[in-house]
């Protein structure tokens, strides 16, 4: 139904049912209202009491917070195929598995905290949790594992561009995800990398 850049899922029309507007007609008008959602969702994030980025139950709350304003499937883990992620079947095991390896990592101090931030953000997005959202949901929950976890800064995603749309930070971005699929994380630590904030 929109125009989606490169890197985006679609959606399928019973997840388009989910859309709680019933007049948005434009991509533009769809991303305005996730936007002033995501928004409501940080400043949820801020004040919250408790909730572990390193629990399921929070990650799922966390894509409540930020997009169930608009999609009524919002926090419920997708059940249909798509061009990325997993069988949706391995979901709840697969995010229990890369949840306990992130605990694992940071109580062993395997990685540097951008490194452990790559390979988190890299394995959610490639998981998929969601039917839409995870580009989004992926890169403020590895800022909170950063920023909670690691007392570490976040991470300059957008750095000036859009991440949204298709310019040359996301093309970077994209390519980096593809990348670090075939195990190669170096462009994607770069990325993390950017100074910005
Ligand atoms: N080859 C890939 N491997 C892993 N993750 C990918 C790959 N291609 C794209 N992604 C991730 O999937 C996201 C797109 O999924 P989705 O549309 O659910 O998220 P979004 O937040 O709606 O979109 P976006 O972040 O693209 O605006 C991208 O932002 C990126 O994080
Ligand atoms: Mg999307």
């Amino acid at each position: 139904m929109f125009q989606e850049p490169d890197g985006a899922t679609p959606l399928d029309p019973d997840e388009m049912l989910g859309l709680k507007f019933k007049y948005v007609t434009t991509r533009g008008e769809l991303d305005e209202l996730e936007q002033a959602n995501i928004e409501d969702g940080l400043s949820w994030v801020s004040r919250r009491r408790g909730g572990s980025v390193f629990d399921d139950g929070f990650i799922r709350t966390l894509h409540k917070k930020l997009f169930g304003d608009v999609w009524a499937w919002a926090g419920e883990y997708r059940l249909t195929e798509k061009n990325i992620g997993i069988d949706p079947f391995h979901i709840p095991v697969q995010l229990r598995l890369l949840l306990d390896n992130a605990s694992y990592w940071l109580e062993n101090q395997t990685f540097p905290p951008l490194e452990a931030a790559a390979r988190f953000h890299h394995r959610l997005v490639q998981i998929h949790l969601f039917p839409n959202g995870n580009g989004r949901h992926a890169r403020i929950a590895t800022d909170i594992m950063l920023e909670e976890m690691y007392d570490h800064p976040p991470i300059a995603w957008a750095s000036g561009f859009n991440l949204q749309a298709d310019n040359e930070r996301r093309q970077n971005y994209i390519a980096a995800l593809r990348a670090a699929d075939a195990g190669d994380f170096r462009a994607l630590l770069a990325f993390v990398d950017t100074p910005g904030y």
